[in-house]
């Protein structure tokens, strides 16, 4: 066969663990594999990359995507789907391969949903965490390592002067990253969108954890508040408020905030992030042989939804369920985000602070 792969949305550390796998991979059982530059954007331009195996070794390791990324608004309309199966046929692929996150997913489906001998298996990879039965998608573990660092490195200073830090981390509309990394860190509050807090009751709530940490008589050295973007309330504006309290609740004590920002989704991916990339990518080969067009390939799914594969850890789910356990992810309807929400609410009944 003739495959194309492609890394389209938000980069995520694991996106060239994953290309590397399907070049190799594909080149061993006799198939050609082309890249294709820029994402969606590429596509439509028909601007293309050889994988040679030889010329791209030592990408497993790297960041980013050695093809590029794009966030796509044309391939959102039917005449943008429909310049992008143009190029397609003039590339000649019979499968492609579409690593990326709900936008880049979306236009997978839409592709597979013109019918036509192109086989489409996506690849979830978003370091957000917000693929619907995606399991653990592509860059998610790398951006928590991320977080713990830059977390640990703060609470050192925090400590130093006995003090509170707000620490905002990305993750688009979901939680995820700041529930993970939070709970690694020791936070002592998190604070995410999926709670459905309004800006008083988060002010109200960080000022009980700062009175609590800051009582007489305890010996706690710092406060360590992580939010994540998809709680909609500034970061600076969390801060000035709690400000305004400060006195009253944890006499001399200050406060600072970090924003962690594009820092959560740099870097060379962990060793789980290379191993979960790796071996998507070879169960892409194999679906795309088999016949399977329309699909995603999920990393140990939540309640192992989806099909069997070959490897025991990867699961083959249809991409029209994955669009649409995605949207009830985002719209809190999911049972995974109540299940989140019950474990995070333990952990903050176990806390001291
Ligand atoms: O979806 C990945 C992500 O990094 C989000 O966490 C963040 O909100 C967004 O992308 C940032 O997008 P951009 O790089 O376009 O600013």
């Amino acid at each position: 066969m003739k495959i194309g792969v492609l890394t389209s949305g938000g980069d995520a550390p694991g996106m060239n663990a994953a290309i590397r796998s399907i070049a190799v991979v594909g080149a061993s059982r006799g198939h050609q594999v082309l890249g294709i530059r820029d994402g969606y954007a590429g596509l439509l331009a028909g601007r293309t990359l050889e994988l040679d195996p030889d010329s791209i070794e030592g990408i497993t390791r790297q960041g980013g995507t050695i093809l590029g990324s794009s966030r796509c608004l044309e391939m959102m309309d039917a005449p943008g789907q429909d310049k992008a199966m143009t190029r397609v046929a003039e590339l000649g692929l019979e499968g492609l391969v579409v690593i990326g996150g709900n936008g880049s997913l979306t236009g997978a489906h839409k592709l597979a949903a013109r019918g036509g001998p192109l086989r489409i298996v996506g690849l979830p990879a978003s370091i957000d965490n917000d693929i619907g039965h995606a399991g653990l998608a592509i860059g998610v573990d790398t951006a928590v390592n991320t977080i713990v660092n830059a977390c640990d490195n703060i609470s050192d200073t925090a400590r130093a002067h006995r003090r509170a830090f707000i620490v905002e981390v990305m993750g688009r509309n979901c939680g995820f990253l700041a529930m993970r990394a939070g709970i690694a860190a020791e936070a002592d509050a998190i604070l995410y969108g999926e709670a459905s807090l309004d800006e008083d009751q988060v002010v109200e709530r960080v000022r009980e954890v700062l009175r609590r940490s800051f009582a007489k008589g305890r010996a706690k050295k710092r406060a360590l508040i992580v939010k994540s973007e998809g709680l909609a309330m500034p970061v600076a504006t969390l801060k000035k408020r709690l400000q305004a309290h400060l006195d009253e609740d944890a006499p001399g004590v200050d406060i600072r905030e970090t924003v962690l920002g594009h820092v959560v989704r740099g870097g060379d991916p962990s060793a789980l992030d290379r191993t979960l990339s790796l071996r998507l990518g070879f169960a892409s080969i194999l679906a795309l042989e088999a016949g399977f067009a329309d699909v995603m390939l999920g990393w140990e799914p939540p309640f192992g939804v989806g099909r069997e594969t070959v490897d025991p850890s990867v699961r083959m789910i249809e991409l029209k369920d994955v669009l649409e356990e995605t949207a009830r992810l985002l719209d809190g309807t999911s049972p995974v985000i109540k299940r989140r929400i019950e474990m995070l609410k333990a952990v903050e009944a176990a806390l001291p602070g």
